[in-house]
């Protein structure tokens, strides 16, 4: 019998139970809570979960703990994130609060490509403890499964170093090849056809996906869709940062080459979302990140009264959003996306499981990996009513403790 933690008399526990995942439209409701509830893991895995009525298990090899006060969900999946870099922006931060504005200062070679030469003056071991601590700062937001992107080395070793940090971390590693073209490339084609031969077949070893910047500024369309058909060859899933600042085709081309999903979205229209709405790939929404630019905020209310399926991320990275925090960006969902608490929290829970090919998380059920966070509040809405606020009071991964206050 593998060891067993009991969190028992919660307040409530809060889950998605969709129909089916990823959820789309009134689906993304279906969160079901259990008032005066418990939580019971066996080893990793959650042996069952119910009001404290039906609970039957208390002799033997049971940790007990107190949850009086506190609400069970699952364990957050940020499906899109940047944490593998070095230096900061905090100067570029001062200039943008000065009215600067982020391509004005990408295109004068700051942005992206400052952070790609910081990252490449740190060496392997420097890379992995910045990526070890930023992993360290979603656990604390109640983050328990993410993705980490590369993308701020752009060249073969800093890359593949990336790659390997963000597993070693405990993190789905995404190779970002084409994330901007670096300096001792002279242009975005000449770049990509270097990438795909020298560092694709190793990155592919290491990755779960890949992504691209599809933007003006960086790379289109048909660049795009010459290095993911590539990367989906060498058989990585496929991801697109696209309708950021402008529509440049990615929604289309996302569709036609069956990526897992297509993120940003600020710029989309009425026709983007119509599309995506018919298709199977997940558009994730960043709200923190447009906040942080002052950008507009995506479709996302029409998206879902589409029916399109969507999840939420933090899109952490030192340049456009910087913050770990999940919980920060539930409440951007509801105030600024006009979301409701229980699409915010399929779309950070399930929907960003499906996301990263993961359907062993997300949900709190029997047989499911048993992480869950305990929220210090009465209600599991506080996740999002709590703007800014202290709301993880303990973070269970794999069923132990990895965060306790
Ligand atoms: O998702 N848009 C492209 N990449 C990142 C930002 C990268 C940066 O500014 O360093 C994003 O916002
Ligand atoms: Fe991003």
């Amino acid at each position: 019998m593998p060891a067993r933690l009991l969190v028992r008399d919660l307040a409530q526990v809060a889950t998605p139970v969709p129909g089916a995942v990823p959820a789309r439209g009134r689906d993304l409701h279906t969160v079901e809570v259990i008032e005066d509830a418990y939580v019971l893991c066996a080893g990793a895995t959650i042996e069952s979960v119910g009001p404290m009525r039906e609970l039957t298990v208390t002799a033997g090899d049971v940790e007990e703990v107190d949850g009086r006060g506190l609400c069970a969900i699952p364990g957050l999946v940020d499906c899109h994130t940047h944490p593998a870099f070095g230096g900061d922006r905090v100067e570029e931060f001062s200039l943008r609060a000065g009215g600067a504005t982020y391509e004005e200062l990408h295109a004068a070679g700051g942005g992206i490509l400052s952070t790609v030469a910081a990252t490449r003056r740190l060496d392997e071991a420097g890379l992995a403890a910045r990526v070890e601590r930023h992993a360290g700062w979603m656990q604390a937001n109640g983050t328990t499964t993410w993705e980490g992107k590369s993308g701020y080395g752009l060249d073969r070793d800093t890359e593949l170093a990336s790659l390997r940090a963000v597993r070693a971390a405990g993190g789905s590693p995404t190779w970002l090849g084409a994330h901007a073209v670096p300096p001792e490339h002279p242009d975005a084609d000449g770049y990509l056809d270097w990438a795909i031969a020298d560092v694709l077949p190793a990155a592919a070893g290491l990755a779960d996906a890949a992504d691209v910047f599809l933007e003006r500024g960086a790379f289109d369309a048909a660049q795009a869709r010459r290095y993911l058909e590539a990367c989906r060859a060498a058989g990585l899933a496929l991801r697109l940062h696209g309708d950021q600042f402008t529509e440049s085709g990615a929604i289309p081309l996302a569709i036609e080459l069956g990526a897992r999903s297509v993120d940003h979205l600020e710029a989309t229209g009425p026709d983007g979302v119509a599309a995506l709405a018919r298709s199977d790939v997940v558009g994730v929404l960043l709200p923190a990140s447009a906040l942080f630019l002052d950008r507009p905020q995506p479709p996302a209310r029409s998206l879902v009264d589409a029916g399109a399926a969507i999840a939420l991320a933090t899109d952490f990275n030192p340049g456009s959003s910087f913050t770990t925090s999940l919980p920060l960006v539930c409440s951007l969902a509801c105030t600024q996306l006009h979301l409701a608490p229980a699409e915010a929290l399929s779309a950070v829970t399930v929907n960003a499981a499906h996301v990263l090919g993961r359907s062993n998380c997300g949900r709190l059920a029997p047989g499911l990996s048993a992480d869950f966070v305990l929220l210090d509040a009465p209600d599991w809405r506080y996740l999002a009513y709590h703007l800014g606020g202290d709301v993880v009071a303990g973070v269970i991964r794999g069923g132990r403790f990895a965060v306790r206050r």
